[in-house]
């Protein structure tokens, strides 16, 4: 009788569990179908450096490729691992707001797409510690891209929207470049 019991108490218990895991899903299932509430735009600049200069180091580091070929930025399969400052205007010693840690590949058998994977982590006031998550086809050569922004954490959780990407420096031989984003995000 007392073994019975348990069994029931068990399976009761195991029954409030899956109730738990069922409204869990549909308040997540509800809240991904309600309109995104909130638009943020922002714009900053990114610092990409393959080569010291005097204003700064190394923030981009080649780390595989074509094995018949030195990985360079317009070589097909060439992957690149950065950590690059960004700031608020083009100027390395304005305000730095966060990071771009990220991988690019080039993808393109011509050269032409970094496909770019990439967290921005703020630290400025309002948006410190929350990220935003970016995946795309930078198509270098051209003088602006839009590529996607995927999703974000704390302030930018579950985020949508789309980044126009611009390069307003670009010193290819040294493979050194600063892109200037502007970013339309839709979050909660
Ligand atoms: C470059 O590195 C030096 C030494 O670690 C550091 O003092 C300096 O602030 C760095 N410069 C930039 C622009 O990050
Ligand atoms: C951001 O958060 C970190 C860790 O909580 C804190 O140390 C830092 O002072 C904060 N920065 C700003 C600008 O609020
Ligand atoms: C980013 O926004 C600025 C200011 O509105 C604008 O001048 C610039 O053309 C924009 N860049 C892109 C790539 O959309």
């Amino acid at each position: 009788m007392a073994a019975e019991s348990s069994t029931g108490i068990r399976s009761f218990c195991s029954f409030l569990v899956l109730l738990a895991a069922v409204i869990t899903q549909t308040q997540a299932a509800l809240q991904a179908d309600r309109p995104f509430p909130k638009k943020t735009e922002m714009s900053f600049y990114m610092h990409d450096w393959e080569t010291a200069t005097r204003e700064e180091n190394i923030t981009n580091v080649p780390i595989a490729g074509n094995p018949l070929k030195k990985p360079y930025i317009l070589e097909f399969g060439s992957l690149f691992a950065y950590d690059d400052a960004i700031t608020l205007t083009i100027d390395r010693k304005s305000t730095e707001i966060g990071r771009a840690h990220g991988i690019y590949v080039n993808t393109a058998l011509d050269g032409s797409d970094l496909h770019i994977m990439v967290s921005f982590l703020f630290t400025n006031k309002a948006y410190n510690g929350s990220t935003i998550e970016i995946r795309g086809a930078d198509r270098l050569l051209q003088p602006t891209r839009e590529v996607a922004v995927v999703s974000g954490t704390g302030r930018f959780r579950l985020a949508r929207g789309w980044a126009s990407v611009e390069t307003v420096f670009l010193d290819i031989p040294q493979s050194n470049a600063i892109l200037r984003w502007n970013l339309t995000v839709f979050h909660y």
